[in-house]
């Protein structure tokens, strides 16, 4: 049995899916918010998992936050630490003590469009295809090894809500996916990618691409 613990920072519809997708070999020890007032805390709490909040306003400095964000992590003995709508700027020292053990989800074909407003900068700029990435998360923000990747067509009309939401689709089938590879034990990382093991493509459809 593997254990996640899930960081979130508000709706945590992703976290969600993958509580739902019930992945085997997978333990969810606790689901940790930096914001009380998270609305995904009452789902976790409602499937039986235990909740910590870590209130980064309590603390002066970015690096006391996330030392005291490691503690609480660590006390669950994660084996895999995942980021889930995680709105916080990590410090070096917290990125490189969950090197190779930390997913995060983000909401655009990287290395395009790191950073926020993803959809809106995607449709400015006419790109045709949208997407999102899952990474191993390294201490560059939204970079590292991709996991696996996804994309939907940007339509004449959208608008960066309508994007989201297509977007936010396909982010609930892969964020399950890349943990079930990773329970399998199927995720290496060599010169900075991940190599998928043992794969056989097509996994879902063919705008989905393993790593590989
Ligand atoms: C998602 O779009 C995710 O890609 C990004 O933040 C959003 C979180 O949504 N990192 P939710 O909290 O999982 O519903």
């Amino acid at each position: 049995m593997k254990n996640l613990v899930i960081l979130i920072s508000g709706r945590g519809s992703n976290m969600e899916a993958i509580v739902d997708a019930r992945i085997p070999g997978i333990r969810i020890a606790a689901v940790i918010s930096n914001r009380p007032d998270a609305a995904g805390l009452a789902f976790a709490q409602a499937h039986g998992i235990a909740t910590r909040v870590i209130d980064h306003r309590a603390y002066a400095t970015r690096d006391a936050f996330d030392q005291a964000l490691m503690a609480e992590i660590d006390a669950q003995e994660p084996d895999l630490l995942v980021l889930a709508g995680f709105m916080r700027i990590l410090t070096d020292g917290f990125t490189r003590h969950y090197q190779e053990r930390m997913l995060n989800i983000h909401p655009s074909l990287l290395p395009a469009f790191s950073g926020l407003n993803t959809h809106q900068r995607a449709i400015d700029a006419g790109c045709k295809l949208a997407g999102c990435t899952v990474h191993f998360v390294t201490a560059e923000l939204d970079h590292g090894p991709i996991v696996i990747q996804g994309a939907v067509p940007v339509m004449a009309d959208d608008t960066a809500e309508s994007l989201s939401r297509r977007v936010l689709a396909l982010e609930h089938q892969l964020y399950p996916q890349a943990i079930r590879w990773f329970a399998e034990h199927r995720l290496l990382i060599q010169d900075g990618r991940v190599v998928l093991q043992d794969a056989q493509a097509p996994v879902i459809d063919s705008l989905v691409h393993p790593a590989g």
